[in-house]
């Protein structure tokens, strides 16, 4: 195998070999097919049945309800900033929004552009470095949706928002799915672009439940309502099938490797590894608040921005890539997600302890 380097990229990330190996031989070759997956009509048997894998080693691994739908949609998580209001903000109605950070205001600023907003909790005085404990929801909106996972600034749920259970909670679960087991049927919407903990970009994957797609409003652009999907197998057009294949594969690994629980587990220890290194240590500091930090993406800083990026050059020279922190914050990203390596979590704390030894 070629050489590969630790990739702590936030987005499209690191993937696992043995899935890329897979995908290798297909790509050529799909299951004795004589053609490729990436070459295979979208309505052929061949991939209705990679299609129909997919779905279903989503759906065992999420536990999800028979009255739900796993779909295939495009346009990234953001597409999903503007379809959940245009299928689900009725005209007069209001959409809670719990605002945790960078891309959860874009949802709520994308949903204003099409109904009221209510801002149910922010944690924008502090730059999003927390997770509020408290929500204030208003007196019936159509929805309340929440960002799982944090990205940019490395927090992230530890239990479900406190939402009365009579609102449709909406959850984009971009940069968290499927890293631990997660409750579907509290929830009415979860989505997630792939590319970080479930495939590569090029598909979102939504769970909704039937009956709010029914109630989706009826006079949308066709590939702008989730009935559409729903109706026709996520294939009323050409669905972006190399994407669909790859999430079953990654579905399967996370599937022979224990499923969500011991996702859960590895990440854990491997969050810990570095959070517990960050608490001892005197040159760098985590930046989010410690019961709110994330487990798929770690946030850190020394406090002087001309040595963080020296780090960040230090590592890159070690083969360690991707660390720089979003633009929007500075500093440093390390996004450990499913699929990255124990051993990378190993060589980046060496590599702190020895930058910290020299500069300290
Ligand atoms: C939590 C979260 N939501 C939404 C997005 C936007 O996703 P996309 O680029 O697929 O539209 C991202 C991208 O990093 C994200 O981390």
């Amino acid at each position: 195998m070629t050489q590969r380097i630790f990739n702590f990229s936030a987005g499209p990330a690191v993937l696992p070999p043995e899935v890329l190996e897979e995908a290798r031989e297909d790509i050529l070759n799909l299951r004795g097919s004589g053609i490729g997956i990436l070459e295979h009509s979208h309505r052929g048997k061949p991939f209705m049945e990679v299609r129909d894998e997919t779905e279903r080693l989503i759906r065992e691994l999420g536990e999800i309800p028979e009255d739900y739908h796993v779909l295939f949609l495009q346009g990234g998580a953001s597409m999903q900033f503007s379809m959940i209001p245009m299928n689900f903000l009725k005209a007069g109605a209001t959409a809670d929004y719990l605002v945790t950070g960078h891309w959860a205001k874009l949802a709520a600023k994308e949903a204003a552009t099409l109904g009221t907003v209510h801002t149910a909790c922010s944690s924008e005085d502090h730059n999003f470095n927390y997770i509020p404990k408290n929500c204030h929801i208003s007196a019936h909106p159509a929805y309340a949706h929440y960002t799982s996972n944090n990205t940019i600034f490395g927090t992230q749920f530890k239990s479900l928002p406190n939402v009365p259970a009579s609102v449709p909670l909406v959850c984009d679960a971009s940069s968290d799915i499927f890293s631990r087991p997660i409750d579907v049927s509290k929830h009415a919407l979860i989505y997630a672009g792939a590319q970080k903990n479930l495939g590569p970009a090029g598909v979102t994957v939504v769970i909704v439940r039937d009956e709010l797609v029914k109630r989706g409003a009826p006079n949308l652009p066709t590939m702008l309502r989730y009935s559409t999907y729903a109706e026709n197998q996520s294939l009323y057009n050409t669905g972006p099938t190399f994407a669909i294949y790859l999430v079953g594969r990654v579905c399967a690994w996370i599937m022979r490797n224990g499923g969500l629980e011991a996702m859960a587990r590895k990440n854990e220890a491997k969050a810990a590894k570095l959070y517990n290194y960050l608490d001892s240590s005197k040159l760098f500091r985590g930046t989010a608040e410690k019961e709110s930090r994330s487990l798929m993406n770690v946030t850190f800083v020394t406090g002087n921005p001309e040595l963080d990026e020296k780090f960040i050059k230090e590592a890159t020279r070690n083969g360690l890539d991707g660390l720089k922190g979003h633009r929007s914050v500075g500093g440093v990203r390390a996004s450990i997600y499913n699929a990255f390596p124990s051993a990378g979590v190993d060589a980046l704390v060496q590599l702190m302890r020895d930058f910290e030894a020299k500069h300290g």
